[in-house]
């Protein structure tokens, strides 16, 4: 922190502001005390230039294009290590010893299976529900289920309630995906890792044993990497805000999963997918490219562009190695999507229109061609991504939680409504 300070003057009333120096990015105005000393709240629709809070756990530099785990580049990250190891730096702040991992990665293991009563959550839907709204629903009442890790106040519940939902949500996710497509639950094996018992889960039928590819696992568990966490975006405010009134850790993650929902956030990924199939060969990339650009079109370049990256978001550029490497050893390699994705990718950014407002792909505009070659529905894109940011939610979740001085979130508004008047009796409206 700092003794700097910004002086403020409003008509004859002058206050002043303290400035708070991070360890990395820009400097924040403290503006906790000018309702009180100056009457004025600030305006900021979308809390694009707002610093909610403070945190420890990722940092992002839009302009340089850097997203940094607890001080770790993701992309050393994505290479050198793997999801539940970046789980347990997110969680706890330090990569751990051997031994850290062994038993995080046991705890979490033992924790996959879903109590057997849950299943007749999935069995009240329609077979045709989106699996996000399957998750929704089944991540919300697992309170219902779990009691035992509802009392944010006690360290221990919420160690357990962090463990169970990192643990569970790859079972939440497959058997969302096994439900919409008639076929039986698989349950989770303590034998495989992380990805190859999500991989399992979604792919093996009882009709045969299920080889986990090797190939297909490591993958899936980088995608989980990119995926983990991602500052203060929409999602991960969603679940702070709730989790500030004391909801159970259950509810919050569940409200987290429905703002990821959305085509803006983590819905891009399908609708990237849906956007490049439409599209279908390069030769009609002009024709989606101008749409892009006119202003009477609400369509839009999905996986492209983001409100904190202005240079390039170092998620995609990872992502779009593992495409060409995916494809590759799947013997997909001239896949016509990919081959559309990156002439896509490579005539957006050569016009003006995109370069001028810094729009680039996203962590979103190769991830679904990686997971269609693996054989997922585009369906399946965001539980996959919601799989992954669970750990995300659940870090700053709990760093909010341990913070003494949190508080209920409370925005105010700029009121343009109308001033009070009298109610009219209806014979004389
Ligand atoms: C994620 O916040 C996070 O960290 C999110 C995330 C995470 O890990 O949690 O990174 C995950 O959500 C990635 C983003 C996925 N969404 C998409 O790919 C959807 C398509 N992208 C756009 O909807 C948009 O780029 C946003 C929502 C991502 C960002 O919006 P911004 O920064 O608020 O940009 P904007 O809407 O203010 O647009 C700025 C200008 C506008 O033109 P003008 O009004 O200035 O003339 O750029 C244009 C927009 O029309 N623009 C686009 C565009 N994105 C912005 N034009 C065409 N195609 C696009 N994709």
């Amino acid at each position: 922190m700092t003794d700097r300070s910004a002086k403020l003057t409003i008509d004859d009333t002058e206050i002043e502001l303290p400035i708070l120096s991070p360890t990395a990015g820009p400097d924040v105005l403290d503006i906790r005390k000018l309702y009180a000393q100056a009457g004025v709240f600030t305006y900021d629709p979308g809390y694009t230039s707002t610093a909610s809070c403070d945190s420890t756990i990722t940092f992002i530099d839009g302009d340089k294009g850097e997203l940094l785990h607890r001080g770790y580049p993701i992309d050393q990250l994505a290479g050198k290590s793997h999801y539940l190891e970046v789980c347990y730096l997110l969680l706890y702040g330090e990569l751990p010893t051997a031994a850290q991992l062994e038993d995080f990665e046991n705890r979490v293991t033992n924790h996959t299976m879903l109590h057997e009563q849950m299943q007749y959550f999935f069995r009240g839907f329609r077979r045709d529900a989106h699996p996000m709204a399957i998750m929704t629903g089944v991540v919300g009442a697992m309170s219902a289920f779990y009691h035992d890790s509802t009392d944010i106040a006690d360290p221990w519940q919420r160690e357990v309630a962090s463990l169970r939902m990192i643990a569970k949500m790859p079972t939440i996710a497959a058997w969302a995906y096994k439900y919409s497509i008639g076929q039986p639950f698989v349950y989770p094996r303590n034998d495989l890792d992380y990805a190859s018992n999500f991989l399992r889960m979604c792919f093996a039928v009882p009709a045969e044993e299920y080889e986990v590819n090797p190939i297909l696992s490591r993958a899936m568990d980088r995608i989980f990497t990119l995926h983990a966490d991602h500052e203060q975006n929409a999602s991960t405010s969603t679940v702070r805000l709730a989790s500030s009134s004391g909801a159970n850790p259950f509810a919050c993650i569940a409200a987290g999963i429905a703002c990821l929902w959305g085509p803006a956030h983590g819905g891009a990924n399908q609708a990237c997918l849906e956007m490049l199939r439409e599209i279908g060969t390069p030769n009609r990339i002009p024709e989606y490219i101008e749409r892009a650009k006119d202003k009477n079109d609400p369509f839009r370049l999905m996986g492209f562009g983001h409100r904190v990256y202005k240079n390039h978001d170092p998620r995609a550029t990872v992502m779009k190695q593992s495409a060409d490497e995916v494809l590759d050893l799947l013997g997909v390699e001239d896949n016509p999507l990919l081959q559309v994705a990156k002439e896509l990718e490579r005539k957006a950014l050569e016009d003006p229109y995109f370069t001028e407002k810094k729009l680039f792909p996203n962590v979103d505009f190769y991830s679904g061609i990686i997971l269609e070659a693996m054989g997922f529905p585009t369906s399946m894109f965001t539980p996959i991504f919601a799989v992954s940011r669970t750990v995300g939610w659940i870090s700053q979740w709990k760093e909010m939680i341990e913070d003494p001085a949190m508080k209920i979130g409370r925005p105010r508004q700029l009121y343009l409504g109308a001033t009070t008047r009298d109610y009219q009796d209806i014979e004389d409206r």
